[in-house]
Parts: structure tokens; sequence; C-alpha cells
């Protein structure tokens, strides 16, 4: 028989994110983030290509990319509380790590393998954040998704893109629980 782990069963069962906004400080140290960032690194990778890469964003450069956005949000035609908002997800945090979908040259691992493996690193680290003890959430927004931005504001190059940034800092105030799916709904047992 399996021999289970229940604390890593429990933790899956009930884990949540924290919204980046309630999220306070103190955040995690270099040394704090380090193996949250190896745990994140261990994540499925058809191939073995690691088509990911990690920006830690600490707190001068958040504020820096903040500066960024609202002429960002010109050039895409955004209206002032939309601006505002995308600002302050970055003004208002004091860490994130990007988590960016560096796809690799594959003749036999297509495109779409690589970016779910990016995926799958969010939630690594987003997973091993909580499992830490620290609130996070996965966000990305309209301006990690531009193209400019991210290149001026992250050193992307013209391949990667953001696939996420995880916000990782104390709990301001317990989440309520969000509605989960019906499993029996989304489940269907193949026997023959
Ligand atoms: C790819 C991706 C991007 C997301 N971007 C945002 C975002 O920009 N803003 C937001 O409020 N939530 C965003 N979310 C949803 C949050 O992560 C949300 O808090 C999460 O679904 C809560 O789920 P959990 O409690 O199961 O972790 C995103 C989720 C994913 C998977």
């Amino acid at each position: 028989m399996p021999q289970p782990n229940q604390a890593a069963l429990e933790f899956l069962q009930t884990r949540r994110s924290r919204p980046a906004k309630t999220l306070i400080l103190p955040v995690p140290d270099r040394a704090a983030l380090r193996p949250l960032l190896i745990a994140a690194a261990r994540s499925p990778d058809h191939g073995k290509l690691e088509p990911w890469r990690m920006i830690v964003l600490e707190r001068a450069a958040l504020l820096r990319l903040a500066g960024l956005v609202p002429s960002v949000g010109a050039r895409l035609g955004k209206g002032p509380e939309d601006i505002a908002k995308q600002v302050s997800q970055f003004a208002d945090a004091h860490l994130a790590v990007a988590v960016i979908e560096s796809p690799k040259p594959s003749e036999k691992i297509p495109a779409i393998e690589q970016m779910y493996s990016a995926a799958c690193v969010c939630l690594g680290l987003l997973n091993a954040a909580l499992a830490a003890g620290w609130g996070a959430n996965w966000l990305t927004g309209w301006a990690s998704q531009d193209r400019d931005f991210a290149g001026a504001a992250l050193g992307l190059a013209e391949h990667e893109r953001v696939a996420g940034l995880i916000h990782i800092g104390s709990e301001g105030v317990a989440p309520p629980e969000r509605p989960r799916p019906d499993i029996d709904a989304i489940t269907t047992w193949v026997s023959e």
C-alpha cells in the first residue's frame, strides 16, 4: 500500500491564495525565498528544456515598474481607474517573482507543452510559498502581458512572456473561501 503524506495531501486539498492587495510585510528575504524557487523549478518539464526562468522583483524594482505603467496604459487606451489599479499592483507590493516562459528550440517538444511547464512553475512557486506559511497570489495584468513593457521593464527577449507574477508576503487578512469546483461535474470515469 502507498504511504500517504497526509500533511502534504491536506495542504493541497485546502490551499488557497491570498489576494496580493492584502499582503503585508514582512516578505521573505533572499535566504527564505531561495528554497521556494528551488521547489518551483522542480516542475514537470518534457525534454528537460527548462523553458522558463525567474526574475525576483524586490521593492525598488517594483516601484520602478509602477512608474512605467502609466505610459503603457495611455498607449493601450486604458482609463485612469484601470491605470491606477495596475500601478498599485506594483507600487503596493514588496516582493513578486516574475516567472518567465522562455521557450527553447525543440523538434520534439511543442511550444504549448513548454508553456504548460511554465504554468507548473507558477503553481509550484505559489504552493511552495503558501506551504512555507506566506501569503501568495498569482497575478498577470495587462502591463505584464504587453511586449514592450515586458521588454523595457523586465528585459524579456522577443520570444519570452510573463507566465505569472507571484506576489509573496505576509497574510494581512484571512480571505474567505471561494467556491470550488464540483469534482463530480468535471470528472468522467472511464472503466471500459
Ligand atoms: C494565469 C493566471 C493569471 C491570473 N491573473 C490574475 C490577475 O491579473 N488578477 C487577479 O485578480 N487574479 C488573477 N488570477 C487569479 C488569482 O490567482 C486568484 O487569486 C486565484 O484564482 C485564486 O485561486 P486559489 O485560491 O485556488 O489559489 C490569475 C490566475 C492565473 C492562473
